[in-house]
């Protein structure tokens, strides 16, 4: 099984197209060594030629074109990517199947909560009907499943505890199912990878979960609960939008702490977190506690 980190940021990107604070100053200014990363999206690939697709960034289109293994073959018109699989119904993870529209009808892989808020708030199957066409596959959370373009890998998605986005149905009354995380397990060696760009809260069966892989690669959106606020450009806190932020004593870094055996890496970047700088202090932390920060390219072989 091999990985690849196709956006690394949080919804936005980095540098956000409306913001010019703090690193995304210093970025267009030149003043910061912190590459600019795209929407958060991963590909998978098997023992087969094809990939997985999993989230749909708006990025995806340049996504596409910086990844050579997703092209067509010579001389046809087609694509690597086999299959979607969506991790909620968020924008910056669904947003890029509408770019996908001029191909054949895709095979979308997602929970029953998800489709429903795609065929609600934000109906962008109905909308994808009008043009490739895009055939929605039921994930149940617990149950292990094999996809026909992904050979030699086993998935079972976790429900986490995140939050629905602002445009679903049940956004005042969370569902398991909201929000996943995958475990993808390489049937030939045995080794795992959970995957959690979304992450609000690791209870004691989740830890158990995450306990058992030997790839974490998960939530890295903000270093603190109320950086946006700080920083002057939001009112929401990480807890608000489902996410555990690295620093606190129950943060994401300690809980990574717990395992210092596996491969750690932090995904889905805010372009508010100081951790995207390479000479700042929160990544000085990260660095010593030894996880990673994920870059648009990674190569991830568990
Ligand atoms: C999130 O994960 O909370 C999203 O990136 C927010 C957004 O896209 O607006
Ligand atoms: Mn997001």
């Amino acid at each position: 099984m091999e990985i690849r980190v196709l956006g690394s940021a949080a919804g936005g990107g980095f540098p956000q197209w409306n913001s010019n604070v703090g690193l995304n100053r210093a970025l267009h200014e030149g003043a910061t060594r912190a590459p600019a990363r795209t929407q958060s999206s991963i590909a998978v690939r098997g023992t087969g030629d094809d990939w997985l697709l999993i989230n749909a960034s708006p990025d995806i289109r340049e996504q596409i074109l910086a990844t050579p293994a997703l092209r067509p073959a010579p001389n046809s018109r087609g694509t690597g990517i086999g299959a979607v699989l969506l991790m909620d119904s968020q924008i910056d993870h669904t947003a890029g199947l509408t770019l996908l529209r001029e191909g054949a009808p895709l095979e979308v892989y997602c929970t029953r909560q998800a489709h429903e808020d795609l065929t609600t708030g934000w109906p962008l199957f109905n909308v994808l009907s009008h043009y490739c066409g895009a055939n929605w596959h039921e994930v149940v959370p617990g149950q292990a499943f094999t996809l026909d373009c992904l050979p030699g890998v086993s998935l079972r998605a976790v429900a986490l505890s995140s939050a629905a986005p602002p445009y679903s149905p049940h956004r005042q009354a969370p569902e398991p199912g909201d929000n996943i995380g995958l475990i993808l397990t390489d049937e030939d060696s045995g080794r795992c990878v959970f995957y959690a760009p979304g992450l609000g809260d690791i209870d004691a069966a989740l830890a158990d979960e995450m306990a058992a892989c030997d790839v974490l690669l998960v939530d890295g959106t903000f270093f603190t609960e109320t950086e946006m606020i700080d920083q002057g450009v939001g009112k929401k806190t990480a807890a608000s939008m489902g996410h555990l932020p690295q620093s606190g004593e129950a943060g994401m870094l300690a809980w990574l702490g717990r395992w210092p055996d596996k491969r750690r890496v932090l995904i889905h970047i805010n372009n508010t977190n100081p951790i995207l700088d390479p000479d700042s202090e929160p990544r000085a932390v990260v660095e010593q506690a030894g996880v990673e920060v994920a870059y648009d390219g990674m190569e991830i072989t568990p």
